[in-house]
């Protein structure tokens, strides 16, 4: 039965991630996988982790099973980090909390959810969106469609486009939203837009469901949820997936979530039934060490000020990162503006470069980036930053 499978090319995000380890080249650069590094290369553990890992290591007394929407307190720990603790309240019980595995979980629960909602729902994701978003929503059975987004000439969002498609988005219709940090070009939402995309759905009524990966790496832990919360605040109806990859480097410990606000309390808690029920059948219950590690962070406050404190040092570190690539691309003589990446958000910005560029930096150069040009800006550091200046000088200006 088997020899009937035909062989799949590789992902083409984590595809890199093997060629970047067989390559012997030391000038190797890995500017492919969305990975915070630190100055030296590493992606170290957060000392916070740590620190509570130590704690879980000493107290927990016990490996039994905890349930398919995982820890209670760690889900209360989540909607309080999205929402704040002001609307978590005024929601109350219209909005509930499953942890799941990772955002990539988070997100086939939601579309699990979203198909027993309505089966016949098209998800309208941003033209381009993040690579794995068409393969977890679309293995649900549901069918994807795509609003105008991003505009590779002026590198800024095609707004007026983007809401001419939403207007004629239908309601049972849901449109997905990148919370902050837009994978994977980094351009995000004024708050004036978010605020007419809230309109434009009230008067639709399609749902907005927002990916929410990169909080605290864009402009701050609170700034970088302005659109949830818009959202939040306003609409009868709300999907949220949050993951704790990024912003508290628990990237293999699958830590995530799907939030999930609803008309009415009881509404919610049929919906609770629903995503407990999704879980289960597809893997009965998420990983507990990563939910465990951010509880234990988030309800000391000495071990979330040092995570606070090191998530505002990686996004610093990103953000300078962005003005030094750009200073020194012109002062290597790029005549290419690169300018906009300075104004860019998150781990991501497209270079803007051609396939036949993108393969010589991969081939001739050992510089590791997506066949979009898409770059993580974190792998930049003092130690590659002239060799990858240099390389990209050679390529642009051959
Ligand atoms: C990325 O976009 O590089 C990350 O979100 C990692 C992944 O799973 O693709």
């Amino acid at each position: 039965m088997f020899q009937s499978l035909q062989a799949l090319p590789a992902d083409p995000i984590l595809g890199l991630m093997a060629a970047y380890r067989a390559d012997t080249n030391p000038k190797k650069i890995d500017l492919g996988v969305g990975v915070y590094k630190d100055p030296a290369g590493n992606t170290p553990v957060m000392t916070a982790v740590k620190k509570a890992e130590g704690i879980l290591l000493e107290s927990q007394n016990t490996k039994s099973y905890v349930g398919p929407t995982g820890s209670a307190g760690y889900n209360d720990c989540v909607a309080e980090l999205i929402f704040g603790a002001d609307l978590v309240a005024s929601l109350g019980k219209r909005r509930i909390t499953a942890q799941a595995p990772g955002g990539c979980g988070g997100l086939r629960l939601a579309a699990e959810f979203i198909q027993k909602a309505n089966p016949d729902a098209t998800v309208w994701v941003s033209d381009p969106t993040w690579a794995n978003h068409v393969p977890l929503l679309g293995t649900a059975g549901l069918k994807i469609q795509q609003y105008p987004y991003y505009d590779y000439t002026t590198h800024s969002v095609r707004f007026e486009e983007m809401l001419a498609t939403l207007a004629e988005v239908p309601s049972g219709d849901v449109v997905l939203l990148h919370g902050c940090c837009h994978n994977p070009c980094g351009s995000d939402l004024s708050q004036e837009q978010w605020q007419q995309v809230r309109d434009l759905c009230l008067e639709r009524g399609f749902t907005v469901f927002i990916d929410l990966a990169y909080q605290g790496l864009g402009d701050g832990l609170e700034e970088d949820v302005y659109g949830v919360r818009l959202m939040a605040e306003a609409l009868p109806e709300l999907i949220v997936v949050s993951s704790c990859s990024k912003n508290f480097g628990l990237y293999r410990e699958r830590t995530g979530a799907l939030s999930v606000i609803c008309e009415s309390d009881s509404a919610a808690s049929i919906a609770a039934t629903q995503i407990a029920a999704a879980a289960r059948a597809m893997y009965s219950m998420p990983p507990d060490h990563g939910a465990t590690i951010v509880e234990l962070i988030m309800t000391n406050s000495t071990l979330r000020d040092e995570w606070d404190a090191e998530l505002t040092e990686m996004r610093d570190r990103i953000n300078g990162l962005r003005s030094q690539l750009v200073a020194q691309l012109k002062a290597a003589g790029v005549t290419q503006d690169f300018s906009f990446i300075e104004r860019e958000k998150g781990m991501f910005s497209f270079l803007g470069i051609s396939v036949d560029q993108i393969q010589k930096l991969v081939n001739n150069y050992s510089i590791y980036l997506v066949n979009s040009s898409r770059i993580n800006v974190a792998g930049i550091n003092d130690s590659n930053i002239d060799y990858l200046i240099s390389s990209l000088a050679d390529v642009i200006n051959s």
